[in-house]
């Protein structure tokens, strides 16, 4: 088994996926959260394949914003208070089992490296010159406006708004350094036709498409700032005078988290790169084979506020560095509460760790999977998020407590009917066409189950799997119902046992992506034992020796009620 996993490792393709690394200004919400899950459970869908997988997130350090938030929460140093305000993320990270492979933060000294390794390479090949620049600029969304997109604030006199993100922009003229975004239109263009998968999903793709295409000339884009004005930056090569602009240096973190440029230009055949792992300062050594093929897996997972940066600006400069282009960009709406947009001044935002300490992480996990759609807004509701508890008790909790229960023997019947038993399922039921038929039905459906997960997961259609996942929990409990175990004689009694503890075994093994504590005492539960939950398990019958003392009075129940705390 060992022998085998580590050929396979050798050669199946190490992948990338990433989330946006985030600006630690505030705590956390679920919509961090969910960018993050979605990776999570991607991530750990490869694992659970045996390929090997690079999970990347992080925290956005520098810039304007952090500089006035560390000013204004009373911290001489924004270094202080990012240190500060990235826990946060790290201990969202740890509550939600998010099981990164690196968290990297733009104040990580590699990564400043490859910021003016970028630099230099579009500066080398023509894309950077110095230029005067007025205009618009929202500190918020750390972007500038055009005249176009600006409009008074009502509310207040004297400020203006951008009508994009509704944040407020303030005029600015300096100098800055630029970058040649006008020259890529058409190559932008073509790359997106080319590779119909490079923007997911097609909307978003169409979107975009369509808005490079309709305008006349994309703008030359603004790189820095004066050092005058943000401090709080990476100093561009050869010239102190002026800061690198944040989102050239938080884009570049997709690079320095997996090796770094030179060893994509170079080819490197592995990289042994050295940072300290996030809230602690233990070094961490993460290997990465090919670095550069690593690269053109890469799947970058952002919220649709942030689609221009990743499909227009960072494949730019990946092309005037002379770099390859990731493999794709997934763009997923956002998170309201209760049909309203979170926000600070209306109390409304979601705190993910409450939220996981009453319900539990996975049950937020598994809501937050359930009821979001990537082309669509998801609504929070506390309510709903109760109910899937409630759900996963009463359906999958009573599945496995009932097979457990003492009139009946999990291991008997997993003895008899696994692979390497003696009896077949349908042998025990011959004079009973309608069991017999709802049997064969539910293998098939179990036989399928894997297949569905790949294209759900490649997809990122969790809701369409969730249902799925829900259809078989119901035919299983339906099975019961009417094949009434409790009434049986000994082998059919067990016949029945057995596809439905084998319906939990097999769904919880393939759930350990997207519930990994509750599979795990789900799976403790059965007695399944620890190095057959992988995918070499999920055949029907493959395991014939779990089940031992699953039926012995006063065990731990895995998903147990709690009270209902919200008011009528
Ligand atoms: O933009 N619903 O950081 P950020 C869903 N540092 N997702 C949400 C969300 C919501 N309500 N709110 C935020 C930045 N997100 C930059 C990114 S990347 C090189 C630099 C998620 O802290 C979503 O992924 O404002 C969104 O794109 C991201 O957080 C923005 O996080
Ligand atoms: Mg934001």
């Amino acid at each position: 088994m060992q022998y085998r996993t580590a050929i396979h490792r050798l050669y199946s393709k190490a992948s990338h996926i990433t989330t946006p690394i985030f600006y630690p200004n505030a705590k956390p919400h679920i919509g961090h959260l969910y960018s993050s899950l979605l990776c999570d459970v991607h991530h750990r869908w490869q694992l659970l394949k045996e390929n090997q997988s690079f999970f990347t997130t992080g925290t956005d350090e520098h810039g304007l914003k952090i500089q006035l938030a560390s000013e204004s929460n009373g911290f001489d140093q924004p270094k202080k208070f990012v240190d500060k305000l990235y826990m946060d993320f790290v201990h969202l990270d740890k509550i939600f089992d998010i099981n990164y492979t690196r968290f990297i933060r733009t104040t990580d000294p590699d990564h400043i490296e490859n910021v003016k390794e970028l630099w230099q390479l579009c500066l080398k090949n023509g894309f950077i010159y110095k230029g005067e620049h007025k205009g618009w600029y929202s500190i918020s969304d750390e972007t500038f406006y055009p005249e176009s997109k600006v409009v008074k604030d009502p509310s207040h006199d004297g400020k203006y708004l951008n009508t994009e993100s509704n944040n407020e922009v303030i005029y600015q003229s300096e100098t800055n350094y630029f970058f040649r975004l006008s020259l890529f239109r058409e190559r932008l263009i073509s790359h997106i036709k080319q590779h119909p998968h490079f923007i997911f999903p097609v909307t978003k793709r169409e979107q975009i498409l369509q808005e490079l295409e309709t305008t006349e000339n994309l703008l030359d884009l603004s790189i820095s700032r004066p050092s005058t004005r943000l401090k709080w930056g990476i100093s561009t090569p050869n010239d102190p005078s002026q800061k690198v602009y944040v989102w050239f240096d938080a884009l570049c973190n997709y690079l320095s988290s997996i090796g770094g440029i030179s060893s994509i230009l170079n080819n490197t055949a592995e990289v042994v790169s050295k940072h300290y792992n996030a809230g602690s300062n233990v070094e961490m050594q993460l290997t990465i084979p090919h670095p550069k093929e690593v690269w053109q897996t890469t799947i970058h997972v952002i919220g649709k506020d942030i689609a221009k940066f990743h499909t227009i600006y960072w494949p730019s400069f990946l092309l005037a560095a002379g770099l390859p282009l990731p493999k794709q960009v997934v763009i997923h709406g956002h998170w309201l509460c209760n049909g309203v947009k979170m926000s600070k001044s209306l109390g409304n935002v979601v705190d993910p760790v409450d939220m996981a300490s009453y319900y539990g992480s996975d049950i937020v996990r598994w809501f937050l999977l359930e009821n979001s759609k990537l082309e669509e807004d998801g609504d929070f509701q506390e309510q709903r998020l109760s109910e899937t508890r409630e759900l996963l008790v009463s359906k999958w909790g009573n599945l496995v407590n009932r097979c457990c229960g003492s009139k009946f023997d999990v291991e008997r019947a997993v003895t008899k009917f696994s692979n390497k038993g003696h009896l077949q399922l349908q042998e025990v039921f011959q004079n009973e066409p309608e069991i017999s038929q709802q049997i064969k039905s539910h293998i098939k459906l179990l036989n399928e189950t894997k297949d569905v997960f790949e294209e759900k997961i490649t997809l990122f259609q969790y809701s369409q799997l969730l249902k799925h996942v829900w259809g078989i929990i119901n035919d299983a409990n339906t099975l019961v119902q009417n094949g009434k175990p409790w009434e049986r004689e000994v082998d059919q009694q067990d016949a029945i046992i057995f596809l439905s503890m084998e319906t939990s075994r097999i769904l919880t093994i393939l759930c350990q992506p997207i519930m990994p504590a509750l599979s795990q005492s789900l799976l403790d539960r059965i007695d399944v034992l620890e190095e057959r939950r992988t995918i070499t398990f999920i055949e029907l019958g493959s395991d014939e020796a779990y089940g031992k003392y699953s039926n012995k009075r006063g065990r731990e129940v895995p998903l147990k009620r709690i009270p209902y705390r919200l008011s009528e």
